[in-house]
């Protein structure tokens, strides 16, 4: 079996879906593996590294001629055409809005696993893709907002006198609002978060943050049974938003995460807001490519409000390039190694496991995956299509958005 990986093709995308390990993971297999000369350059891994992990780093394309193709981000609908028809690729797809280059990947036979979609079961842990980058963006969110920042952030005494400690708020506890609570607090910060999910509340304070929210009746109610967040009513955005605007007066860094599976980022921080913090602070929006949480946010850009830096930066966990292709690299060969057979070292897909069936997009032809495959035309339709009086009804179904675009 063969397995191409190619260099990247869009611009500002420093990963790499290889690292040395799972190269040598996957040539443990029984898979030849191909990597695209200088595919690794900008995660600091070179084509010396890939070969003397046992890849074979071909001059050209190789896609024409893998059974597997392994990539970071989508592949264009230019690059599926140079593909093996049956092909299996996979990719942190974001198909959301993007169904042109679904049905691409459809029309050109491959089987496209979207790695976004893969279920948050302990059997996936290792597969997660989301948490994977999630985190490092956490950490990186941090890290950028610290370098901005022309203060120390712990407190420190010193013979000339002693430094404050900085106020650090993290808005969103997910994945990536924990990694950047736990973060801030390494670096010494007086750190607080917030979230809309009641679970968070423990989980930042077993960091050592403290934890800011209207604990009312719709916030004790407030998450799905995926653990996701729902979108909150008004009258409690209202109340949080009035709780927030206190609190991030007296902040000197804030980090805010907050999404909502298939819904725009909830905005959270107001220009007024912004307004109200010290000349010097720095805000870090690491929802800024799904609408930004914070007014002003400029995307792949830091903005200067007053005296206020907002950083807007895309693909945070592409800025810290080797550590996130390790982490995906390794996440692909997870899923990848439940497909072959230990045995003959070939392909034995089971289409029926639930991790294959939560991440294929398409096969064969066809869009299979249930959130943009187009419906058959229901049996009432059918009914009223033989009916003849009734003029003829037209299905309407093309793909639609689930709102739990993470499951
Ligand atoms: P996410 O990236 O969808 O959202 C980030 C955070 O923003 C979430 O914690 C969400 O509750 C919060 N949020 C949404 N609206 C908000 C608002 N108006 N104000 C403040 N915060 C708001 O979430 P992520 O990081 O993907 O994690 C979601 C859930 O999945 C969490 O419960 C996490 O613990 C769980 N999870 C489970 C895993 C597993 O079981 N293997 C692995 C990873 C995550």
């Amino acid at each position: 079996m063969k397995l191409f990986v190619p260099k990247e093709t869009t611009a500002g995308e420093t990963r790499v879906a290889a690292s040395p390990d799972s190269v040598k993971k996957l040539t443990g297999l029984g898979i030849q593996v191909y990597v695209e000369k200088g595919a690794g350059n900008a995660s600091r891994i070179g084509d010396k590294d890939f070969q003397e992990a046992g890849a074979i780093v071909s001059e050209s394309n190789s896609a024409s001629i893998a059974d597997v193709v392994l990539k970071v981000l989508r592949p264009t609908p230019a690059e599926v055409k140079g593909y093996k028809k049956s092909a299996l690729v996979f990719a942190m797809m974001d198909p959301y809005g993007h169904e042109a280059d679904v049905k691409a990947m459809a029309a050109a036979g491959i089987s496209a696993f979207s790695m976004e979609f893969m279920p948050r079961i302990t059997r996936a842990q290792s597969m997660d893709v989301l948490s994977s980058q999630a985190n490092l963006a956490g950490y990186q969110a941090v890290v950028e907002a610290a370098t901005i920042f022309d203060r120390a952030l712990p407190m420190m005494m010193t013979a000339a006198g002693t430094v404050p400690a900085a106020r650090i708020f993290v808005m969103g506890a997910g994945v990536a609002g924990l990694q950047a609570v736990a973060t801030a607090r390494r670096l010494g910060a007086i750190v607080s978060a917030t979230d809309v999910r009641p679970a968070a509340k423990e989980q930042v304070e077993s960091l050592g943050a403290k934890f800011i929210a209207v604990e009312d009746d719709e916030f004790r109610e407030a998450e799905t049974a995926g653990g996701y967040a729902k979108e909150m009513s008004r009258e409690y955005q209202a109340k949080q938003a009035e709780l927030v605007a206190t609190h991030i007066a007296k902040q000197d860094i804030v980090v805010t995460t907050a999404l909502i599976p298939g819904r725009p980022a909830p905005k959270l921080i107001s220009g007024d807001m912004v307004k109200s913090m010290k000349a010097g602070s720095v805000i870090v929006d690491l929802a800024v490519e799904r609408g930004g949480n914070v007014e002003g946010a400029k995307l792949d850009s830091v903005a200067k409000v007053g005296g206020v830096s907002i950083v807007g930066f895309s693909n945070m966990a592409g800025r810290i390039a080797a550590s996130a292709s390790q982490l995906y690299a390794r996440n692909l060969a997870a899923f990848l190694q439940t497909m072959v057979d230990d045995e003959s070292g070939k392909l034995a897909v089971d289409w029926n496991d639930e991790l294959v069936k939560a991440t294929l997009l398409t096969r064969g032809g066809k869009i299979v995956h249930p959130a943009f495959a187009e419906k058959p035309p229901s049996k009432a339709t059918t009914k009223k299509r033989v009916t003849p009086k009734k003029t003829a009804t037209k299905s309407t179904s093309t793909a639609t958005k689930s709102g739990g675009s993470k499951s």
